[in-house]
């Protein structure tokens, strides 16, 4: 399935933290993970599986993001939990760990994101399908959480829905989606500030669900979820370089700027990974992302 990133509202002042001394690749967002990012680091992007490229572009953010989502959604030892597109599974890895594989239930629509997330919890109940739909009964879950998905949705307030449906009463619904507007995810910002000064006619996009302050709260209020609570979880990846950071933007790892990427010929790419380049630091540097968090118990 074509997967979509936002393009995002461009935004100013780097904030990028410039790391003293290069250690060589970071990969403290990735060891974790048994093999797929860590392969890929060594390989050109355009030689990387779709979930390689994935690991290296989102799901170093998503890495870190992972503990903070499950703190927040209390979870521990003795729960039954599921993610809802789960990707190649950052969230369901860090929730195997705290529960124990047998008590993770995991589900993407993405074929190779479920095949990669199933590889890394081989124990877990991972599955094919949408949060709109999910297969479970009634109750199935102390906890259920998706983080990063809920702008993918068809339809947001469904998969909310049935994300409390499939959630014991008494139990939490967590959810985690970047502050894009508010230019939560540098990462993106510096692409495509730079892509509009080559193309100015890029449009901005209208935001996705979730990406709003105060959003993702309004959509658990109208699944009915109780003590519906809203905050920010923040995270950073650190980079070991430029090339570290731009090596995924040249495998199409994001949709939105890997079709960007390859619609442009060669001198273009050129100018525009110039223009990226003199925006960033030289040598290590760590960019910060934030997300906006709603948790809600169901009712009952
Ligand atoms: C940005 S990725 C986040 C993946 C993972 N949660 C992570 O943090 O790395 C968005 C995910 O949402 C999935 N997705 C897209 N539409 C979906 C839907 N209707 N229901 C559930 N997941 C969906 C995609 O396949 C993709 O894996």
């Amino acid at each position: 399935m074509a997967l979509a990133y936002p393009i995002g509202a461009l935004q100013h002042g780097p904030g990028v933290e410039k790391r003293g001394k290069s250690d060589g690749f970071n990969l403290m967002e990735v060891s974790v993970w048994p093999t797929l990012g860590q392969r890929c680091l060594r390989r050109d992007a355009a030689n990387c599986t779709a979930v390689e490229n994935y690991d290296r572009f989102m799901g170093r953010y998503a890495t870190g993001l992972a503990p903070k989502l499950a703190d927040a959604a209390g979870v521990c030892a003795g729960m039954r939990v599921l993610d809802v597109g789960c990707g190649p599974g950052a969230l369901a890895f860090e929730l195997a760990g705290r529960v124990g594989e047998g008590n993770v239930a995991a589900i993407d629509p993405a074929p190779q994101f479920a095949a990669a997330c199933r590889a890394r919890i081989p124990d877990a109940d991972v599955r094919e399908g949408v949060a709109e739909s999910l297969p479970w009964e009634d109750g199935a879950f102390d906890a259920a959480m998706c983080s990063l998905v809920v702008a993918w949705m068809n339809d947001a307030d469904q998969g909310i829905g049935e994300m409390a449906r499939v959630t014991k009463p008494g139990g939490t619904v967590a959810a985690a989606m970047w502050d894009i507007p508010g230019g939560g995810l540098q990462m993106l910002s510096f692409f495509w500030r730079a892509a509009r000064e080559i193309d100015p006619s890029i449009p901005d996009e209208q935001p996705r669900a979730g990406v709003l302050e105060g959003d993702l709260v309004e959509r658990f209020g109208r699944a009915g979820l109780r003590g519906v609570i809203g905050g920010t979880l923040e995270t950073s990846v650190d980079y070991a370089d430029f090339d570290d950071y731009w090596q995924p933007f040249t495998g199409g790892a994001g949709p939105a700027t890997g079709a960007f990427y390859a619609s442009l010929d060669d001198a273009d790419k050129a100018t525009l990974r110039n223009m990226v380049r003199a925006s960033l630091p030289e040598g290590p540097f760590t960019l910060p992302a934030r997300a906006w968090l709603a948790l809600g118990t169901v009712p009952g």
